[in-house]
């Protein structure tokens, strides 16, 4: 049987509980609101004073769609191995075999049944840029009728093998082909408002922030309005290895050993830029003052949890297999 997490993130950690338990719906003297957070399985529930009416969110991350056509044929090349990576999976719950788009409409009807009010997705939904797969991605997501955000993977906008950096291919292969999944937003950062929650989506698809990503979560972060923050590539969390790598102090050349496979440059000898450990610090700090409930992510293909000082941090699943989350925000009982 699933371990049942249950916490309470206190405003201020060092108060004793009992403190904190006689006013327990009310903004502390500092401005924290105190939130408690459960999970079991694939069920997240939020509570905040901050939240007004319920909201309910389906997270999906690494469906990993494989599908092409004939024009892909120029690319075939770089594309061969992920198009052959997740072709035959199995349900991480019924343990059936299953396959990615057979998963990706499952969870899909799902969202619908349960009433989702948003669907997140949280890149590696496509293993390459197949213009098919993009297609297909979109065309069943428009036909849920539920509003759908996403945000890429370091999956998405590759191609092995091109020549480029990763922030060069990444910029051109997510206007050429993943338009349509931002339909409109900044891949970079963007924030959306759903039932009086601030949903804000950061593409950390090449590990490394840009310093216009850290502007804009500063700016997007402020207030007390409830704020979730979706990417794709989880926070270093002390206790997870290398692949939690957005400002992972041992994100560097020494660690990478996936350069090879994905035929892309190697992660830098220095690690990570200063900008990222900013932003590293800058989302905790936000989830220290609950301007930001929560952060999710997906790309280990393993659900998870931390909290860092504060900072809860939930990883899916990979829906390739079945795993999704389903998160509910509530007004504090
Ligand atoms: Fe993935
Ligand atoms: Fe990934």
């Amino acid at each position: 049987m699933r371990k049942v997490l249950f916490l309470v993130v206190l405003a201020s950690l060092c108060l004793p509980f009992s403190v904190c338990a006689q006013t327990p719906s009310r903004p502390d003297l500092l401005g924290h609101a105190p939130i408690a957070i459960s999970q079991d399985g694939p069920f997240v529930r939020i509570y905040s004073p901050e939240v007004r009416e319920p909201v309910r969110l389906f997270v999906i991350s690494d469906t990993h769609l494989f599908l092409s056509d004939e024009r892909e044929e120029p690319f075939r090349d770089y594309s061969k191995r992920m198009a052959a990576a997740y072709n035959h999976t199995r349900n991480i719950y019924s343990r059936e075999e299953t396959d990615p788009e057979a998963s990706f409409r499952k969870t899909l009807a799902l969202a619908k049944e349960r009433g989702a009010d948003a669907i997140c997705l949280l890149g590696d939904i496509v293993s390459y840029p197949s213009e098919a797969g993009i297609e297909l991605a979109v065309r069943l997501l428009n036909e849920t009728g539920i509003p759908w955000f996403y945000t890429t993977g370091n999956h998405d906008w590759h191609y092995e093998g091109m020549e480029g950096t990763e922030i060069e291919l990444r910029e051109k292969w997510t206007q050429e082909r993943l338009a349509p999944l931002y339909k409109g937003y900044d891949h970079l950062l963007y924030s959306v408002e759903v039932k009086g929650v601030k949903l804000i989506f950061l593409d950390d698809g090449v590990y490394e922030i840009l310093p216009e990503q850290l502007a804009a979560f500063k700016q997007e972060a402020r207030g007390k309005q409830p704020k979730l923050l979706f990417c794709h590539i989880p926070f270093y969390a002390p206790g997870f290895g290398v692949t939690y790598g957005c400002g992972n102090p041992d994100w560097n050349e020494a660690h990478d050993r996936g350069f090879r496979a994905e035929r892309r440059p190697k992660w830098p000898a220095e690690g990570h830029s200063a900008v990222t450990y900013d932003f590293w610090k800058a989302v905790g700090k936000a989830c220290r003052q609950h301007r930001v409930l929560a952060t999710f992510s997906g790309h280990i293909h393993k659900q998870s949890f931390s909290l860092v000082d504060g900072w809860p941090q939930f990883v899916t699943n990979a829906n390739a297999e079945g795993g999704y989350y389903e998160v509910t925000l509530e007004p504090m009982p």
